[in-house]
């Protein structure tokens, strides 16, 4: 464990330059091809992830979990329910005592300020594993997905649809670094975050109908309606989003060629239909697979570098 210099995190995609995201990506795909050639790089031998979770998870806990494995390392579940962050100890203090027995913390909570105030504290790197601002591990793998099917997505036209959520924050901030074109079709009352969209602006733009955002796009995405946390609001939401489905005939104003994206879990018959989910231009399997590979890129690059 190297404690000489200050660790290297990743709170948000735009801890990361445009180059960087780039070779990560590439170094993703390459381990992709490996693993499914049975080929195993122990380049984290000995290493240890610690990874805590203070919301539920099914793709980030297996895939860190799994990619840690496979890469000679070993991970550990920490579930704030049966350590003391679950009973009160302080953030700062967790962050001091774990950080020096592990090499690197996941972490996945509520509000990204404590994210931040754990990373301060950290001796080692710290990776967003999902707040309710931002979610960049999983803009990872949708990136890495966009580049395997259809290459560079630099001056491309991606469409959101939905709540300008944590995914779509991530979307924006993505577009930012590798200079496509986001339009956020969302309800009123549920944009982005001013401070997320703002440095954006000339990328993205906000277009309340779903229709006009979608003409033309080479990609489109969308997520929950309500996301963790929200749950006592979901009724409402799903009043004021009803109009905001993914379908076939929104998906027929995009790009023939055009993708579909969503990162799991997903509600069928809500913010998209089964028809997309589960049609031609749906690549959320292999999205989700990307986690992996992308994560494990990720932590090469936090660890190795
Ligand atoms: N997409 C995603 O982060 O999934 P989990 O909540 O299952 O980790
Ligand atoms: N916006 C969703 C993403 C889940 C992976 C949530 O925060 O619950």
């Amino acid at each position: 464990m190297n404690q000489s210099k200050m660790p290297r995190h990743f709170l948000s995609l735009l801890d990361l330059s445009a180059e960087e995201l780039r070779e990560l990506i590439e170094r993703a795909s390459e381990l992709k091809t490996a693993l499914h050639a049975g080929r195993h790089q122990a380049t984290l031998k000995g290493r240890t992830l610690a990874m805590i979770f203070e919301k539920s998870s099914t793709r980030t806990r297996v895939s860190f979990e799994a990619g840690m494995t496979q890469l000679g390392g070993h991970a550990l579940f920490l579930s704030s329910r049966d350590t003391q962050l679950g009973r009160g100890e302080p953030i700062e203090d967790s962050a001091r005592v774990l950080s020096r027995m592990v090499d690197c913390i996941m972490i996945r909570t509520f509000e990204h300020e404590k994210l931040e105030r754990f990373a301060a504290h950290s001796r080692v790197p710290v990776i967003n594993a999902l707040t309710d601002l931002l979610h960049p591990c999983q803009l990872l793998a949708d990136m890495q997905t966009f580049f395997e099917h259809r290459g560079d997505i630099t001056g491309k036209q991606v469409t959101w649809i939905g709540d300008g959520n944590n995914m779509c924050h991530s979307y924006i901030n993505a577009a930012r670094l590798l200079d496509f074109n986001l339009n956020i079709a969302c309800p009123e009352g549920y944009e982005p975050e001013d401070k997320v969209l703002h440095p954006g602006l000339d990328r993205c733009r906000i277009v309340s109908d779903p229709a006009a955002a979608a003409i033309g796009a080479d990609l489109i995405v969308t997520d929950v309606w309500a996301s963790m946390g929200q749950e006592e609001e979901q009724q409402k939401r799903a009043q004021d989003f009803a109009k905001y489905q993914v379908n076939e005939q929104l998906m027929a104003l995009a790009k023939p060629d055009a993708l579909f994206m969503h990162c799991l879990p997903a509600h069928r018959g809500e913010e998209v239909s089964a028809a997309v989910i589960d049609g031609q231009q749906s690549v959320v399997w292999e999205e989700a697979e990307n986690r992996l590979h992308a994560q494990k890129a990720l932590l090469e690059m936090l660890l190795l570098h």
